[in-house]
């Protein structure tokens, strides 16, 4: 199998997962520009605030980079024809099914990774003709699915043959280390990015992950289903409808509300303490990951 690394052009086999309202060309020129892999988060944009967000970034690098489309958006049509003319190579996908629009992908010549919470949707990605998928564990931020990462992993590795990306929980080198060993090909951090320096949320957005400990994100569910993982606050206390909105993620995001603002993170944000550039997080891991990869000891 090919490297994640030759397949995709990149440095390091690290993908910044895409963050609604938060993953934008400030943080997704920095992670590309550092050897990983940025990911424009598309969900929320017009085709023409996409098309902005994608030439933002080709200004300020020459590196690959992705966009993530959210497939039950209305804009979808709209936001694959844009991305298609304006020259992206990579698209991971989420919240539903590429197939309307893989044809149109593939035929551009876009790789495609979609975002899949279990084996069978894996299976189902790899027969539509993915090209990788990235397996993510309940323990990430945002919108989650039911299996923890480390059981994951390895049960979406046995089942298809394309690259898998490990997300969830992931937050250092030990971390990136043990999904290689459960099989993966490349890691996605969400929550670490979010500690980066050029990470476009306020500052009460960041200090709150900085502060938070191993218990301090909850689940809140939809009655139809769905689940989001964030730190606890009065607004998960409350529960309501409006914590899933994407005004509430805006109201953390962008005004800093830390108890009436949805503040998804995953995890993992217990052990992060440092708000550090996106290059040192990038190589810091992945030098950790190859030292612990090396010195590894069963015995
Ligand atoms: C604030 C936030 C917003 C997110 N928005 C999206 C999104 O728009 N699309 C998507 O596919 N994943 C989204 N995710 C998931 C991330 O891309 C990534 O897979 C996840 O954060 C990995 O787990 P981690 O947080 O433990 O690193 C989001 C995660 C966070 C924390």
């Amino acid at each position: 199998m090919k490297r994640i690394t030759d397949l995709l052009g990149i440095q390091y086999p690290i993908f910044q997962g895409a963050m609604a309202h938060i993953a934008r060309y400030p943080l997704v020129s920095a992670v590309s520009e550092a050897g990983g892999l940025g990911i424009i988060a598309a969900g929320g944009l017009s085709g023409e605030e996409l098309r902005e967000q994608i030439r933002e970034t080709q200004k300020r690098t020459e590196k690959p980079f992705a966009v993530n489309l959210m497939l039950q958006m209305e804009t979808i049509s709209e936001q694959v024809e844009v991305l298609i003319t304006e020259g992206v190579k990579i698209v991971t996908t989420g919240a539903g099914t590429p197939r309307p629009y893989m044809e149109s992908l593939k035929q551009a010549g876009i790789k495609v990774f979609p975002v899949v919470p279990s084996v069978k949707l894996a299976k189902k990605m790899e027969e539509l003709g993915a090209d990788g998928v990235i397996a993510e564990g309940m323990e990430a931020g945002g919108h989650i699915g039911e299996t923890t990462t480390m059981a994951l992993i390895p049960q979406v590795t046995q089942a298809v043959t394309i690259p898998v990306i490990a997300a969830g929980g992931i937050g250092d080198g030990r971390g990136m280390a043990a999904a290689f060993a459960l099989g993966a090909r490349g890691v996605q951090l969400g929550t670490v990015f979010l500690t980066a320096t050029e990470c476009p949320i306020h500052d009460n957005y960041q200090q709150a992950i900085l502060q938070a400990d191993d218990t301090a994100t909850t689940v809140i569910r939809k009655a139809k289903g769905g689940a989001l993982r964030g730190l606890k606050n009065q607004l998960t206390e409350e529960h309501t409808n409006d914590a899933f909105s994407l005004a509430a993620l805006e109201r953390a995001a962008d005004a800093g509300e830390i108890q009436q603002g949805m503040i998804m993170t995953g995890q993992i944000a217990g052990l992060l303490t440092q708000v550090k550039p996106a290059k040192t997080l990038i190589e810091e891991i992945f030098t950790e990951a190859e030292l612990i990869s090396k010195s590894i000891k069963i015995d």
